[in-house]
């Protein structure tokens, strides 16, 4: 099942994003952090969430906007920035927006895509709609950082694996509740090249009552020769692609990451 646009499809997760096990563990941070300030910003990062790169990004010195079409997301960000320094906050600015469809007026030095909102778009028409967009926000050779999973090839027939995701640990909200999610696979689709995903979150009160809610939307997965065709066609020289954060180049490691780093041409 896809959401209609507008629809705000991470609004039953929002509050709980930050503490997600694996979320809050994520190793991606100072890669994205790096760049930045390499590239010496502005900075775009679209799909910025509640800001859990974008906060250090703007700690960092770095000026940066994040772009996001989900309200509640964006909502968390800014209470988390209004616990920043005042020369944190005058770094950032939010926008409420569609990847596939937005003018921001301006040009930025990078352009970053972190943990995976490009493959919420399912379509060839949106990916591309998307780049086009984004390139209009970029000086030429100034670069794009998009950050896909590398889907494995027997993850994506198989169950098996949603074992290992399902070991997740629980993890307690700030007000006592605790929190544990389960992974689900409703559909797969060969052809389109994607997977319908169910996360159900389970919430215990502390006075023991009991709440679930559910995040369901569909991801679209990108194999590397298509991701590097997609960009080149769109405008982009691919200059690196990585297995992982740490920089480890493509293919040193099964199924790792799939990180490109590509020019606007
Ligand atoms: C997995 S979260 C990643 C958030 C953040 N980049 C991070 O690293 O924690 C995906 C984000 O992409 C956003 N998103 C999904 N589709 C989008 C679209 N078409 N335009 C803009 N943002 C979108 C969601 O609202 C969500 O905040």
């Amino acid at each position: 099942m896809e959401h209609p646009r507008g629809y705000d499809e991470y609004a039953v997760v929002a509050e709980f994003y930050d503490y997600v096990v694996p979320y809050r563990e994520r190793r991606d941070v100072d890669f994205f952090v790096e760049l930045a300030r390499q590239s010496g910003g502005p900075v775009l990062e679209i799909g910025s969430g509640t800001g859990r790169v974008l906060i250090p990004t703007a700690r960092a010195g770095v000026e940066i906007v994040g772009l996001d079409s989900s309200a509640s997301m964006m909502e968390v960000c800014r209470a988390k920035l209004a616990h920043e320094p005042q020369e944190v906050q005058t770094k950032v600015q939010l926008v409420e927006g569609d990847m596939r469809q937005f003018d921001l007026g301006r040009e930025f030095r990078l352009v970053t895509v972190p943990f995976r909102p490009f493959q919420h778009l399912i379509s060839v028409e949106d990916q591309m709609a998307s780049l086009a967009t984004i390139r209009r926000h970029l000086l030429a050779g100034d670069s794009l950082v998009l950050d896909l999973f590398n889907p494995s090839l027997p993850h994506l027939a198989d169950d098996r694996f949603l074992e290992d995701l399902n070991r997740e640990p629980p993890f307690t909200m700030p007000d006592g509740r605790r929190v544990l999610r389960r992974h689900h696979i409703l559909g797969r689709d060969f052809f389109r090249q994607t997977q319908e995903v169910e996360l159900i979150y389970r919430v215990t009160y502390p006075d023991g009552h009991e709440e679930r809610f559910v995040h369901r939307f569909v991801m679209r997965y990108l194999f590397r020769y298509e991701a590097e065709h997609l960009l080149a066609r769109s405008g982009f020289e691919v200059e690196q692609v990585y297995a992982d954060y740490d920089k480890s180049p493509y293919g040193s490691k099964y199924p790792g990451e799939l990180i490109l780093v590509a020019k606007k041409a």
